[in-house]
C-alpha cells in the first residue's frame, strides 16, 4: 500500500474540526501530502483549497495544471495535470465553461486557442516564460525571408503572435515526431537553441537555430552529472530536453515532463535525479514514496507565480482573462491543430 494512504495524523485536523469542516474535501487530502507539508501549515492550505473547491462548482471551472505547479496545487485543486502536450491535449476535451491554467502565459493561450469559446483565466499575468519573450512576430518573419522554403517548426513556449507565423507547432513531448513528419532534410526549429540541438542530434535533420534559452534548464551544467554520480552511486539521472546536449548527453534519459514520469514509473530507479524545474520531483515523489528523489533543481519564478490565493483569486473575479485577436489565433491555431494532428 502507498505511504500516502496511512492514517492523517491528528495534528492536522487542527482547525478543522468544526462539523461543517468536516464534510470539506481538503482534510482528505494531507494524507497525499503529509511528507512535503508541515502538519502545521495545512488547515491555511486546507481553507484556500476548500474555497476553490467550492468555487469551481459555483463556476463549472477546471483548473488545468502544469508538472511544475506546487504540490498543493497539482495534487488538490487541479482536475487535470500533465506536460504542455497534455494540456493542450486536454484543454480540447474540456467540457467545462471556464478554465483556470495554473501554469505559464504561452498555456493559458494555447488554451484559449483551441477553446475560443470558454473563458480561459491565468492567475497572475506576470507569469511569463524566457522562451516566450526571446523571439517576436517580426523575427520569425525575418527567419521567411532568410530561409525560404524552409518549414517553420515552433515551440509551444511562445506567443500567440510567434505560432501565428509558424508552420507547426511542438513541445518537448513530441518534436522529434513534428520535425520527421515534415519529411525534409531542413528545418528552422525556434526559439529553443538547446532543444533544437537535441533534435537535431536525434533525428540527423538538419536544424537552424533562434538563441532562445529555458532559464531554469540552460543553468544545467556536464560537471553536475558527475559530481551527482560520485555522491550518490546508482543515481539514474533524467534530463529535460531544454537541458545543454552536453547535459542530455551525460543524462540516462532525456524526455519531456511527462516522459520523466512515465520513466520513473515504468522503470522505477531505487535513486533518481530530475534535471528540471523543482517541483517536479516533488510531485513525482507523491506517486512513489518508495523511491529515492536527490533534489538539486531550479526554480522557475514564472511557474512559482501561481499559488492558491490566486487560484481562488482568479474564480472570486473571473480575472485574468486571456484573449487573442481573432485574426491571430485563427493562424496560430492552425500551427497548433497540425501538431496535434501528427501522431
Ligand atoms: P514540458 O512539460 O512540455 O516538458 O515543458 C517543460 C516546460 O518548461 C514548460 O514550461
Ligand atoms: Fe519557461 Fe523554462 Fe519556466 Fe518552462 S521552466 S516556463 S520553459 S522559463
Amino acid at each position: 500500500m502507498e505511504r500516502q494512504d496511512a492514517a492523517v495524523p491528528e495534528l492536522l485536523l487542527h482547525g478543522l474540526e468544526s462539523p461543517e469542516a468536516r464534510d470539506l474535501p481538503a482534510r482528505d487530502l494531507y494524507a497525499k501530502l503529509r511528507h512535503t507539508i508541515p502538519a502545521f501549515e495545512w488547515p491555511v492550505y486546507a481553507q484556500e483549497i476548500d474555497a476553490i473547491m467550492t468555487l469551481k462548482e459555483r463556476r463549472n471551472a477546471v483548473v488545468l495544471a502544469h508538472n511544475y505547479q506546487t504540490p498543493d496545487i497539482y495534487h488538490c485543486v487541479s482536475d487535470l495535470v500533465g506536460d504542455s502536450l497534455a494540456l493542450a491535449r486536454e484543454a480540447m476535451n474540456v467540457e467545462a465553461d471556464v478554465i483556470v491554467l495554473a501554469g505559464v502565459h504561452f498555456m493559458a493561450e494555447t488554451a484559449k486557442l483551441l477553446n475560443p469559446e470558454k473563458t480561459v483565466l491565468i492567475p497572475d499575468l506576470g507569469a511569463g516564460c524566457s522562451l516566450a519573450e526571446s523571439i517576436t512576430p517580426e523575427d520569425v518573419r525575418a527567419l521567411r525571408r532568410r530561409y525560404p522554403g524552409v518549414p517553420i517548426v515552433t515551440y509551444v513556449n511562445t506567443s500567440a503572435a510567434v505560432k501565428a507565423e509558424s508552420d507547426i507547432c511542438c513541445t518537448s513531448g513530441n518534436a522529434k515526431a513534428v520535425v520527421e513528419s515534415l519529411g525534409v532534410p531542413r528545418v528552422i526549429m525556434i526559439p529553443d537553441e538547446y532543444l533544437a540541438q537535441n533534435i537535431a542530434a536525434e533525428t540527423g535533420v538538419e536544424i537552424i537555430t533562434w538563441k532562445g534559452h529555458c532559464e531554469v534548464h540552460e543553468r544545467f551544467e556536464p560537471e553536475d552529472i558527475r559530481q551527482l554520480r560520485e555522491d550518490y552511486p546508482g543515481v539514474t539521472v533524467l534530463a529535460h530536453p531544454e537541458c545543454p546536449p552536453e547535459v542530455v548527453k551525460e543524462a540516462d534519459f532525456s524526455g519531456s515532463t511527462a516522459m520523466m514520469s512515465a520513466y520513473v514509473a515504468r522503470e522505477k530507479p531505487q535513486r533518481v535525479v530530475l534535471l528540471t524545474e523543482c517541483s517536479m520531483s516533488d510531485n513525482v515523489a507523491v506517486h512513489h514514496p518508495d523511491l529515492e528523489f536527490i533534489r538539486p533543481c531550479n526554480l522557475c519564478p514564472h511557474m512559482k507565480k501561481i499559488t492558491l490565493g490566486n487560484i481562488r483569486h482568479a474564480l472570486e473575479t473571473m480575472t485574468h482573462e486571456v484573449t487573442i485577436d481573432p485574426e491571430v489565433a485563427g493562424r496560430a491555431r492552425l500551427a497548433v491543430e497540425r501538431m496535434l494532428a501528427v501522431k
